[in-house]
């Protein structure tokens, strides 16, 4: 059973490597993470953003959540809580991302299906999430939970497969 919730002073360790492992693909998994940043400062930045408070300039309040199974870290979701214009050609509202030993067993489905629900409990009726064109697994995911697709950015940026759960 997955289980999305807020990150914890006890998940520093797990935390850190996922970040080090996504770092090789390139990806961020702690959102907004300066390196060498106290895991303690960071957890408060978070819960500040969250509440829309210390929001870097060009992000919007988002909640960064751990995704768990059975205790153990096996992802993370971020589910933005409104759309600035990058993020509505680019970024969409949740991101999500699966450690690498961890794949393929159907979390990040499960991610993306809470997240959904997480997003639309803070008020987000309609939901985009957007994948790299290339990212054959992400649009499985976005496609089995139901995504429409709509377009394919074409833009300054990697073109992204844009889908919207109405
Ligand atoms: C994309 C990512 C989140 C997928 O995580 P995952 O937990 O392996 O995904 P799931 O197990 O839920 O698999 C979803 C589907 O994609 C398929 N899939 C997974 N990895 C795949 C791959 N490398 N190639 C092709 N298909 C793949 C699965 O077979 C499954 O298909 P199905 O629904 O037909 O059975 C993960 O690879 C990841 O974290 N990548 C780096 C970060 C990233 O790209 N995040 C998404 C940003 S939009």
């Amino acid at each position: 059973m997955l289980r999305l919730r807020p990150f914890r002073p006890g998940d520093e360790r797990a935390a850190l490597a996922a970040q080090e492992a996504l770092r090789a693909e390139g990806f961020p998994f702690l959102i907004e993470h300066r390196p060498g940043e106290p895991w303690a400062e960071y957890l408060e930045r978070r819960a500040a953003n969250r509440c829309g408070e210390r929001v870097p300039p060009g992000f919007v309040p988002s909640t960064l959540l751990a995704a768990c199974v059975d205790g153990r870290l096996v992802g993370r979701a971020s589910i933005r809580h409104e759309l600035n214009d990058w993020l509505a050609q680019y970024g969409g509202h949740i991101g999500y991302a699966v450690i690498p030993e961890m794949r393929r067993r159907g979390y990040a489905t499960e991610i993306l299906r809470q997240g959904l629900v997480i997003a639309r409990s803070l008020g987000v009726d309609e939901v985009l999430v957007t994948c790299d064109v290339t990212n054959v697994a992400s649009a499985r995911v976005i496609e089995s939970c139901g995504g429409e697709y709509e377009s394919t950015t074409n833009g300054s940026g990697a073109p992204k497969r844009r889908y919207w759960f109405r």
